[in-house]
């Protein structure tokens, strides 16, 4: 999609230059029009999502649809509240996904919008961008479909619900795409597809799973096993596959890498559904796209304190400056319980601290906290002792749970640190907050908080191509 946005906007410099000759006759725009200036800047930043039956409530394709929005426009882009992205970006590394605009692109909706937002001269509109429709990448080689199709009554406040499957292969898979699509993008707030074991004596049908006594579970209750490979070690970072918000559903790895579908396991689906004041159904997918050559690494998930998997080191964790423990609860297989959040106390400070012990490739990070989230920020502290921010998002937007992808992998050497702050205002002057007389307990729910900053990265001694090989190919060698 990115590639056809530039060709495009390849193409529009071309147009504008012919444009050019054709507006020399005509009377000079003293500001900017809507089809020499406006509308670049909206095909690039804004019309993926603001579109007919994107999550933009508003489409901006056309001069005459986006003209009664000239006030909201410059409203929402001087208060860099659209595009939703809320890292600093002058205080944080590139991203490659970074869709904020430029001071010079604001100046000049404000100018539009301020000048009466005209439409300028429609030989100068550039060709309006393609999107894929569907799939990103085209068809999937294998899509899971979640088992239970829901459907949320008009104004239930749905708890979390979890869904499971066994996964069909024998043999572990590498999927060098994934994407997760809602097929009623309406009414998914977020969703998340994880590996898990399930517990003992437990089963699956249809979606759903029955305890030892044959029971349902109800799907609001989390059951899931933390997954562990065969030999029972736990499948450390790699227990994620992936997360879908709004604009965002979709990852694909470098060449060699991969995430990892193992044999035998189980998908849980967890969903969070928003009404939206009628009956919505939703039945989300997985596709997955399998590595083609060789997979060298295994792109892996941590959580901010967790430790590099294998390197042996011990993660920290600090709540208002003291050592807390930050319990790995086994049943749920989940991370990130907080400790209680005071009530009206603004400033609540959660740090995650992991050591790296071998190199590492960092890719992306993932800030996740709810309504009382209000900052949080990386940085790597070096062997010699130099510190280098990674990602400051000073004004964290729980409506917005933006993933972060460096325009340039970042090469972690072993001996340093990664560290993450983040800032909860538990106080009356977040609006976001249900309730600031209240404790605050940590649960998946919003009411309620987490801490969970995830980043994604790849342990660079890793070699799949030899380890793989070892488990599934040795064994006929063996019975030959
Ligand atoms: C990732 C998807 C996404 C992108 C990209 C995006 N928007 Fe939005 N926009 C939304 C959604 C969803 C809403 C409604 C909810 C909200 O206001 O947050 C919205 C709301 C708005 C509104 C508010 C309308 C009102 O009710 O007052 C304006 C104005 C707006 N967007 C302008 C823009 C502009 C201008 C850009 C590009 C510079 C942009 N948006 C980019 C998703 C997006």
């Amino acid at each position: 999609m990115k590639r056809a946005l530039s060709v495009l906007a390849g193409a529009w410099i071309l147009s504008c230059g012919v444009a050019g000759d054709a507006a020399a006759q005509a009377p000079a725009a003293t500001g900017p029009t809507f089809t020499k200036d406006v509308a670049p800047i909206l095909n690039k930043h804004c019309v993926s999502c603001h579109r007919p039956g994107e999550i933009g409530p508003m489409s901006f394709q056309s001069y005459e649809t986006t003209r009664p929005w000239a006030r909201s426009i410059k409203d929402k882009v001087v208060k860099r509240e659209m595009p939703p992205w809320a890292a600093d970006p002058a205080h944080s590394m590139k991203m490659g996904n970074d869709r904020s605009l430029s001071q010079a692109e604001i100046d000049t909706l404000v100018g539009w919008a301020g000048g009466g937002a005209p439409r300028g001269n429609p030989a100068d509109l550039p060709p309006a961008p393609t999107f894929a429709s569907g799939w990103q990448l085209g068809e999937p080689d294998f899509v899971f479909e979640q088992p239970v199709a829901w459907t949320v009554k008009p104004d239930a406040q749905e708890p979390y619900l979890y869904f499971y499957e066994k996964i069909p292969f024998s043999e572990d898979k590498f999927a060098t795409s994934v994407e997760i699509r809602p097929s009623n993008f309406s009414v998914v707030h977020h969703s998340g597809v994880y590996i898990v074991d399930i517990p003992d004596g437990y089963t699956v049908k249809d979606g759903y799973l029955y305890d030892t006594d044959g029971k349902q579970v109800p799907p609001s209750v989390p059951m899931g096993k933390k997954a562990t490979s065969g030999d029972g070690t736990p499948l450390a970072g790699a227990d994620k596959i992936i997360s879908y918000v709004p604009g965002r559903g979709y990852e694909k790895y470098p060449d060699g890498y991969a995430k990892r579908v193992p044999a035998n396991k189980y998908v849980r689906w967890v969903m969070h559904y928003n009404p939206t004041g009628q009956p919505e159904t939703d039945r989300s997918k997985l596709g997955l796209w399998w590595a083609k050559g060789p997979v060298r690494q295994e792109v892996l998930n941590l959580q901010a304190g967790d430790p590099v998997p294998g390197s042996g080191g011990r993660g920290l964790y600090f709540a208002q400056g003291k050592e807390v423990l930050y319990e790995s609860d086994d049943t749920t297989g989940r991370r990130g319980k907080t400790p209680t959040i005071p009530p009206y106390v603004g400033d609540f400070k959660m740090m995650g601290i992991t050591p790296v012990n071998e190199p590492i490739t960092l890719y992306a990070l993932t800030p996740h906290m709810h309504l009382r989230g209000k900052s949080m920020k990386w940085w790597v502290t070096y062997p010699d002792g130099r510190e280098e921010v990674i990602l400051d998002v000073p004004n964290f937007d729980f409506n917005w749970q933006i993933q972060y992808e460096l325009a340039t992998p970042l090469k972690i050497p072993a001996g340093s640190k990664i560290t993450n702050v983040a800032i909860y205002d538990n106080s009356v002057n977040n609006k976001w907050n249900p309730a600031p007389e209240k404790e605050v307990y940590w649960s998946e729910q919003s009411w309620d908080e987490m801490y969970q900053p995830t980043t994604q990265f790849s342990v660079d001694s890793q070699d799949l191509t030899k380890t793989v090989k070892r488990s599934t190919s040795e064994q006929p060698r063996q019975r030959q």
